[in-house]
């Protein structure tokens, strides 16, 4: 059957905008949760937390603790987790592997990278009742060198709309779009019934995906699509500044911090 949440978030397709956010921790989540349709525990942690120039080295067991963590701090929103690379190499692999998130998470849905090359893969965890959300269009798992752009050739385009009709067709409940040319992305958009989730990917999108470390200004970053919507950054060095200065004086701990 059908999680409530997830059909409501398809429900949403061509009516209102679908929020999405990373989240790698409890406390980043609970607030994340109060705003989002969909709690993303991306493997994108491995760059912003781990300083990994790939999302190759992301292991099952970072995505699994850190996921344990974003659990505890959802209370409505849909808890979604990448799957790293390597651990869905064929279905049996990444049933087992998904299941192990599920179990240890209890998240209710599992993302991973690609299209037809992993047909065969997505409608094992499909028909193994697991929700699965696409992603097409740039695959970090995959991607050698800069990070490109897709779908501007038409050979791309071409491509791009058959994987996502594809993914549709399989059963997955929605499709990140990252880096799709805008056209291409208003294409897809328009070509299926499930949403599309854009990351640099147009407006044109049925929601929009960031990795919140960005928005928020925590994570420095030069990527064109991503805005800062916030500075946290420098809340964080007022806070500590004003800690050292007080420590310094004397001034804390007064007595009402004090046993
Ligand atoms: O890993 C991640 O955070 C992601 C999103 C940015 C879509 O896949």
């Amino acid at each position: 059957m059908i999680n409530k949440k997830i059909k409501k978030i398809i429900s949403k397709k061509n009516k209102t905008k679908i929020i999405c956010l990373t989240a790698y921790s409890k406390n980043f989540a609970s607030e994340i949760d109060k705003y989002a349709d969909i709690t993303l525990v991306g493997d994108s942690l491995g760059s912003v937390l781990y300083n990994y120039n790939t999302t190759r080295k992301v292991t099952l067991n970072n995505m699994i603790e850190h996921s344990k963590s974003v659990r505890m701090g959802i209370k409505k929103s849909l808890m979604v987790v990448d799957m790293p690379y390597q651990t869905y190499r064929n279905k049996n692999e990444c049933l087992k592997n998904a299941k192990k998130i599920i179990q240890q998470t209890k998240c209710e849905a599992i993302k991973l990278e690609g299209g037809k090359k992993i047909k065969n893969i997505i409608n094992h965890l499909i028909k193994n009742r697991i929700p699965v959300m696409g992603h097409l269009g740039l695959l970090p798992q995959s991607a050698k060198g800069k990070f490109k752009s897709k779908g501007k050739s038409e050979k791309e385009k071409k491509q791009l709309l058959k994987d996502a009709k594809l993914l549709e067709k399989i059963g997955a409940f929605s499709i990140v779009l990252e880096c799709v040319e805008t056209k291409t992305a208003k294409l897809i958009t328009n070509s299926i019934k499930i949403p599309t989730i854009g990351i640099g990917s147009s407006s044109y999108c049925d929601g929009q995906v960031l990795v919140t470390d960005d928005l928020v200004g925590l994570n420095e970053t030069k990527i064109k699509f991503v805005k800062k919507f916030a500075n946290i950054k420098k809340e964080i060095t007022r806070g500590i500044k004003k800690f050292k200065s007080e420590v310094i004086k004397g001034k804390y701990p007064s007595k009402k911090y004090s046993y």
